[in-house]
């Protein structure tokens, strides 16, 4: 099938190569002539694993092409509009869509099937389509979510769980469309109506973040008991009920998708003169997490950060992407700034980039060039993001070089054996191993007493 995809962001770019993939022949649009040009170089500008790939097999065999005009998208079946839903605060907005929308109806050339793939708050898909009908009655509209993570886009593009295609009015013809369009993933295909597609995405996310909240609380919970968090959600996770996924904790979740969605489902609540007290806490829990990380350091440390040299690994919002928006890493960075301590930093991907969106927010933070680097001459050690590298770090010979000796591991990637047999103490979310080397630190604090106020 002919199609093609507004906006060459993380959700069209990924949706664009998959498709093309699948044997169809797409073009790309995005308003960023730059952005095209490296494209057309195959040039993949974001961090996404298989991506390249895809991009390079699509420009290859000639099925995938970019484009700076919109008039690329005239001829083409449908029009897939993936553009932006974040405003400069990092908030949900539904600006740009209704903006794209708009134009493409204005424009008689352009697909009257219009694919909204971008993320929509509930109510806003049937919003979408009046507006389109009442330029041209001819449009059809489907909101048509992805459910793809960063990282892993290409994959949970090609294997998802379910496809959800949400249908406005008189789109039977679209529907049987995207239909075709999905069928070689062989996977369920759920119609609905718009509005229910759309909250099937935001509450999709929501339950994620919110059992993620759920894990980082009984974090807390178990370092005050002795229980081990990690034994707990194992043990919970078995039942087929409950299952492992999003229940490991860390320092809160990230990303350009959870945060701002935990924060807009609540807004839409109240807009509709719904209580959901249980959706709005999932935020301010959220936001406590680092700090909590952080006042178990603290306390290890005899109470104050104020003027300690403290590294940070990691910066992005997870492992195995670049992104660094609304990254827990960040914020446990500039919570030890905001306590006082000096902080250095390393993240495999993104160090420059993090140390400068730290510094417009008037957090200042020292790059380092490697891991080792940030670690040598540190009181203490941080671990943001859980990038596999972090795992192999030699503690043996970081140990000799390092100030203190102690490692808050947010993400639980620590050599636990190697560093406390190296004579440090690792705080894993709030349960310490004291040191086993033949000569124990002397900062060594007994297990149950960290336990019980990290
Ligand atoms: C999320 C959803 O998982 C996707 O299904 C959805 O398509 C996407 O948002 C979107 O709406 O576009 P993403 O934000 O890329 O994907 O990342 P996730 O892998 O979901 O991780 C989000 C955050 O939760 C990360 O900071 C991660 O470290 C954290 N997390 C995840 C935990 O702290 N614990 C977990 O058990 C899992």
């Amino acid at each position: 099938m002919l199609i093609s995809v507004l906006g060459a962001g993380y959700v069209g770019l990924v949706t664009g190569a998959c498709l093309a993939h699948l044997g169809n022949h797409v073009r790309v649009v995005d308003i960023d002539a730059t952005r095209i040009e490296r494209l057309r170089q195959g040039e993949v500008p974001i961090h996404e694993p298989g991506l390249d790939e895809l991009v390079a097999e699509g420009l290859a065999k000639g099925r995938l092409s970019f484009h700076a005009d919109q008039s690329a998208t005239h001829g083409t079946r449908l029009v897939i509009v993936a553009v932006g839903t974040l405003d400069g605060d990092g908030e949900w907005t539904g600006a740009l869509v209704e903006r794209a929308v708009a134009m493409l109806a204005e424009d008689p050339q352009a697909p009257r099937h219009l694919v909204v793939r971008s993320t929509l708050m509930p109510g806003t898909a049937v919003g979408l389509e009046r507006l389109a009908r009442s330029i041209d009655p001819s449009v059809r509209l489907c909101f048509n979510p992805e459910f793809t993570r960063e990282a892993v886009a290409v994959r949970d593009f090609l294997e998802p769980d379910r496809v959800v295609v949400g249908a406005g009015a008189d789109a039977e013809d679209l529907v049987a469309e995207l239909h075709e369009l999905y069928a070689p993933l062989e996977k369920p295909i759920l119609d609905t109506d718009l509005t229910s597609a759309e909250t099937i995405k935001i509450a999709s996310n929501v339950f994620l973040a919110t059992k993620i909240s759920f894990a980082n609380e009984l974090a807390r919970l178990c370092a005050a008991t002795g229980a081990d968090v990690h034994a707990v959600v194992d043990g919970m996770g078995l039942d087929m009920r409950i299952g492992r996924s999003f229940l490991s904790p860390g320092p809160g979740f990230g990303g350009s998708c959870f945060p701002s969605q935990v924060r807009a489902l609540p807004a839409l609540a109240r807009s509709v003169g719904v209580e959901a007290p249980l959706i709005a806490s999932v935020d301010v829990s959220n936001r406590g997490q680092a700090d909590w990380i952080l006042d178990g350091l603290e306390r290890i440390r005899g109470g104050s950060l104020a003027g300690a040299r403290i590294a940070v690994l990691g910066l992005t919002f997870k492992a195995g992407t670049d992104d660094l928006r609304e990254s827990p890493a960040l914020r446990l960075a500039e919570r030890l700034v905001a306590r006082g301590a000096q902080v250095v930093a390393f993240d495999p991907v993104a160090t420059e980039r993090g140390v400068a969106l730290l510094a417009a927010s008037d957090v200042q933070v020292e790059p380092a060039s490697t891991a080792e680097a940030a670690i040598a001459g540190a009181d203490a050690v941080v671990v943001g993001t859980e990038w596999p590298e972090f795992r192999q770090l030699d503690w043996s010979a970081l140990a000799p070089v390092m100030r203190g000796s102690v490692i808050a591991d947010g993400r639980r990637v620590v050599d636990v054996d190697a560093a406390t047999a190296a004579g440090l103490t690792v705080v894993t979310l709030g349960v310490a191993h004291a040191p086993t080397g033949p000569e124990p630190a002397a900062v060594a604090v007994p297990i149950a007493t960290v336990a019980t106020v990290a």
